[in-house]
């Protein structure tokens, strides 16, 4: 994949960004989710490449734009296919909370996995524990190992877990095991990567969130040298139908890192609101400033990208 289009696409979720930030602490998040797709899509066609949207907003019945199988971009160049999330994080920015996201991952056809908009059971680690996670086994066991591969104990590790009834059990289960827990509200893409940030200070994402979520946390994963593990999650028969007709047959099937985005992929995000990684949005008089970060896996090479915006100098995308 040529390399320079992941700083090309940079720009995208800096426009996403930029747009969403309007609607931060407005508690509106149909509208702030509005913005950021708007917003994505019209700089996605200023880029000079043939795009399909494989992980998106939804299908196309039920999303406007960037909807699944979605062609973007202006079809000239290379072919790529994109998983987004223009918003992670709706509810957050809805409350001028913190985590929220622009992002996407981009990868050569059939590099990253075609995954249902359903649930996914989750485990992201640090490179420290790359190789060692089995999703097939206890939250306990997995503690057990990760520890061991970090030369740490169980009391020392620090695991997110978003804070969901559903997983009343997982956060009993990680108590009695003895491990530290951060119960988040939202954003399992910034927890995932926060995992494999060395000095984050977290050592595991577990539990169950959006499988959309956990194929672009792991094209990050891949990048940093984290790993990761998932289950798809079926809450109903018309999810599993779904899932079917997207080929997905073997309900059970583990997903590797390398299963959900294989090869070269590119992950790149801009913080909305402020996180413990990328800060969010900033006005200054006439502009705002915007922190992005860039993921390739071909070399491995991580930029953090401070921009300043001017709003008369520059194209708006929505903004
Ligand atoms: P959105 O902002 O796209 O709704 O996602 C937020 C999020 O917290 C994800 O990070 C997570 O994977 C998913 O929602 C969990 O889903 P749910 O809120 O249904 O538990």
């Amino acid at each position: 994949m040529d390399r320079n289009l992941a700083l090309e696409f940079v720009r995208v979720t800096e426009a996403a960004a930029l747009s969403v930030a309007r609607w931060i602490g407005k508690g509106d998040e149909k509208e702030a989710d509005r913005a950021a797709v708007e917003s994505m899509r019209k700089a996605f066609d200023s880029i000079r490449f043939d795009g399909t949207v494989v992980i998106g907003e939804g299908e196309r019945d039920e999303a406007p734009m960037l909807f699944i199988g979605e062609k973007i971009g202006p079809g000239e160049g290379p072919k790529i296919e994109i998983a987004c999330d223009p918003l992670e994080g709706t509810t957050i920015t809805a409350l001028g909370r913190s985590e929220a996201l622009s992002v996407i991952a981009a990868g050569e056809p059939g590099n990253l996995l075609h995954a249902p908009d359903t649930y996914m059971d989750k485990i992201a680690v640090g490179p420290a524990a790359k190789g060692v996670i089995d999703i097939t086994k206890s939250p306990t066991w997995n503690l057990k190992e990760i520890a061991k591969a970090s030369q740490k104990t169980v009391e020392d590790l620090m695991v997110i877990i978003l804070d969901r009834p559903r997983h009343a059990d997982l956060i009993a289960e990680v108590r009695a095991a003895g491990a530290r827990i951060r119960l988040i509200g939202d954003g399992d893409v910034s927890a995932a990567i926060a995992a494999a940030r060395p000095n984050a200070g977290v050592d595991a994402l577990i539990g169950i969130g959006g499988a959309p979520e956990g194929v672009i946390a792991a094209a990050a994963l891949r990048v940093m040298g984290g790993d990761m593990q998932g289950v798809l999650k079926f809450r109903n028969d018309h999810e599993r139908a779904r899932a079917k007709k997207m080929g997905i047959t073997d309900e059970n099937r583990v997903y590797t890192i390398e299963d959900l985005a294989r090869g070269n992929v590119m992950f790149i995000a801009t913080g909305i609101t402020n996180g413990s990684y990328l800060q969010g949005v900033r006005y200054f008089g006439g502009g705002a400033h915007t922190h992005s970060i860039v993921m390739r896996s071909e070399t491995g090479t991580i930029r953090e990208i401070h921009t300043d915006h001017h709003f008369s100098k520059k194209p708006r995308y929505g903004w």
